[in-house]
């Protein structure tokens, strides 16, 4: 246990009993208590009417502030412009370490309102979907906050994800308009975006394709579809006025994976996701007014949605955006890069700490990282080891960690310590956030109480949380509600201890979380089945020493066939063709059965445990079909 010092509670926005009696007002009088918060955003026409919600097995349906309008990029932007134009909204650090880029909020206003002129003069227009298909240059956060700004909806796909994830991201939520890159520049490398980009497209019905230039590299432009911006508008100081928007229209679609093959458009609105996400970046990472704040995650993932853009800029905060990589030139960048910008909140994911903690104390230590008073951790359970590293060596044995606890639904922070109110344990999330109600439950459904453990489920709606599974509304209830009534099902494991502490032990579903980011065991498995040789695949995480879980796959080839390393190098590389690479298999393991009960269902808890080597608890094997299966996998694991 870290108690709280003098320092972390003058870091701090609240104390212990400011955050116990905050707490249980918003969960006694969760109305009142939104109604108030709600008020740190601008509003066109203001809120009269705060919750409306039904919230069961039949029936879900979310809606905060649904009688408020409000622009979210005026929110981001405007207000902030107006009182001080000159202050930076985003610090924008090159890949090269020689380059970076103030964009004050005056800036941001004219860039971004030249991106929205961009937008309607090619015809977009308000509800339509938008996808942006970028690595982490400005004109990423110009070209969101400009679909925010009209109106429309973006889809943000990480870099990393290959053309054919492209493709269906936007055959699902029908989107005419894509904006990308001649290429990218990652670690020293370019990754040839308009080139995925087009063999994404070039089968759809796409009305434009905006490309921004990066490297000035010579692509191929299709007449009438692709546009570069700066053929479109040439002026920057063009005002666009933002457009009035319901608390309840959307915002954003981001893709997540699920437990069946097809990822899931999570659908967030305007007004209550941009109160969460403020309040939250606000009270858990202490934020004050000259703060130079970086959190090291892609806006390709919520993690750079929320706490990248619109929580911080909603703040009017200076927010650090980072093209790179944590280990070029070398492993000492985030330091340098704390160095350079004098940062003071970091925010991180475990899976580069333990990346960086592997290279030993010295590239920490060969920087100052005095400005530091707060790091962060998000994606995974963080292991105690980890944890201290991170304490002790980058914090240099100063500065609080916040372990938050989110997802991707949850659109922000729900479990997490606030440094002058809360001690903190090594590897544990601590304890919830306003309004934020989590209940432990049996596979029964019954709700356990004191120290536990069980399924974590959220006791009520927050005003974050996502609103839908786009297009599909059904697989939303049946995916989080269909579970226990009445409750928002997380679909990760976990422990209360005896100080009312939460401890995520994983999930409990057929998710893996590699790298601190969501994969579907279905979605991988239905790539390697499309190889013409495979029979079967079952997918599941094992523990790796960097990215948390790694995918250990068994497959089942088809009679004929014969393994091979080759085959091996084929398997890897149809998953990274058709998912991309942040899902490459790590271990590929070919058998001739899998073990599956009489009724046919794959035991995955048993190939769970002889991937990770636990052959030892393997539990009761006699419901199997054929128990044979097992000693020929575990004879076979032992060599790989
Ligand atoms: C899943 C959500 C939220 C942004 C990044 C991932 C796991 C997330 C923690 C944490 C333990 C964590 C959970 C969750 N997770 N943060 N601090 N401690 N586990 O978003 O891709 O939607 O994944 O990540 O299993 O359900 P995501």
């Amino acid at each position: 246990m870290y108690s709280i010092n003098k320092e972390w509670e003058l870091l701090s926005k609240i104390n212990k009993k400011e955050y116990n009696d905050k707490y249980q007002n918003s969960i006694q009088n969760n109305e009142s208590f939104w109604e108030k918060e709600g008020k740190r955003l601008n509003w066109i026409k203001q809120y009269t009417k705060i919750k409306k919600v039904k919230y069961s097995k039949k029936e879900v349906d979310i809606n905060w502030y649904y009688d408020g309008t409000l622009n979210a990029s005026y929110n981001c932007i405007d207000r902030h412009a107006k009182i001080s134009p000159e202050k930076p909204a985003i610090i924008w650090e090159s890949d090269d370490p020689n380059v970076s880029k103030t964009i004050t909020y005056e800036d941001l206003l004219k860039e971004v309102s030249k991106a929205s002129h961009v937008l309607t003069k090619l015809g977009v227009k308000k509800g339509d979907r938008v996808t942006i298909y970028l690595t982490m240059i400005p004109e990423l956060a110009f070209f969101m906050l400009a679909c925010a700004r009209i109106g429309a909806i973006h889809s943000i796909i990480f870099g990393g994800f290959s053309s054919e994830s492209i493709k269906n991201r936007i055959i699902d939520c029908k989107s005419e308009f894509i904006i990308t890159a001649d290429e990218g520049i990652r670690g020293g490398k370019k990754i040839p975006l308009k080139q995925i980009t087009d063999q994404a497209i070039n089968d759809l019905s796409i009305k434009k394709c905006i490309v921004v230039k990066r490297t000035n590299s010579k692509i191929v432009m299709k007449e009438s579809r692709d546009v570069y911006v700066d053929d479109v508008v040439k002026e920057t100081d063009n005002y666009f006025e933002p457009v009035e928007m319901n608390a309840e229209d959307p915002l954003f679609i981001l893709y997540t994976s699920g437990s069946t093959g097809k990822p899931k458009g999570v659908l967030h609105t305007t007004g209550g996701y941009l109160v969460y996400a403020s309040m939250t970046h606000e009270y858990i990472f202490n934020y004050n007014k000259d703060d130079i704040y970086w959190c090291t995650a892609d806006i390709g993932w919520i993690t750079g949605h929320s706490y990248i853009i619109y929580g911080p800029l909603a703040n009017g905060a200076t927010t650090l955006m980072f093209e790179g990589i944590p280990n070029y030139p070398d492993f000492s960048r985030f330091w340098q890069v704390v160095d350079k910008h004098q940062v003071n909140i970091f925010y991180t994911a475990p899976t580069a700490i333990r990346a960086l903690m592997r290279e030993g104390d010295d590239p920490v230590n060969s920087t100052s990282r005095k400005s530091l008073k707060l790091l962060g951790t998000v994606g995974e359970p963080i292991n105690p080891e980890a944890w201290k590293w991170y304490f002790n060596i980058p914090g240099n044995g100063k500065c609080p960690i916040v372990d938050t606890w989110w997802q991707t639904e949850t659109g922000g922070i729900l479990i997490a310590p606030q440094t002058g109110a809360i001690e903190l344990k090594p590897g544990s999330a601590t304890k919830p956030f306003f309004g934020i109600k989590p209940e432990v439950l049996d596979k029964n459904g019954n709700i356990l109480n004191d120290e536990c453990e069980g399924m974590l489920c959220i006791a009520d709606s927050w005003p974050g949380q996502m609103r839908t599974v786009y297009g599909d509304h059904d697989r939303f209830i049946k995916t989080y509600f269909s579970q226990f009534d009445g409750k928002y099902f997380t679909g990760d494991g976990c422990k209360r201890d005896k100080d009312g502490y939460y401890w995520i032990t994983g999930r409990v579903d057929d998710v893996i979380i590699v790298s601190g980011h969501n994969l579907g065991t279905a979605e991988i498995e239905s790539a390697f089945v499309s190889h013409p040789e495979v029979s079967e695949a079952a997918v599941v995480g094992y523990p790796h020493e960097i990215k948390g879980n790694g995918l250990y796959c068994y497959i089942s080839l088809k009679s004929g066939s014969n393994e091979s390393e080759d085959l091996k190098k084929n398997l890897k590389n149809i998953v990274r063709k058709i998912i991309g690479p942040i899902a490459t298999p790590d271990i590929i393991h070919f058998t001739n059965g899998l073990p599956k009960t009489r009724s046919g269902k794959i035991m995955r808890r048993i190939l769970r445990k002889i991937a990770a080597n636990e052959h030892s608890e393997l539990g009761d094997t006699s419901t199997l079909a054929d128990p044979s299966v097992v000693d020929e996998l575990i004879k076979k694991r032992k060599n790989i």
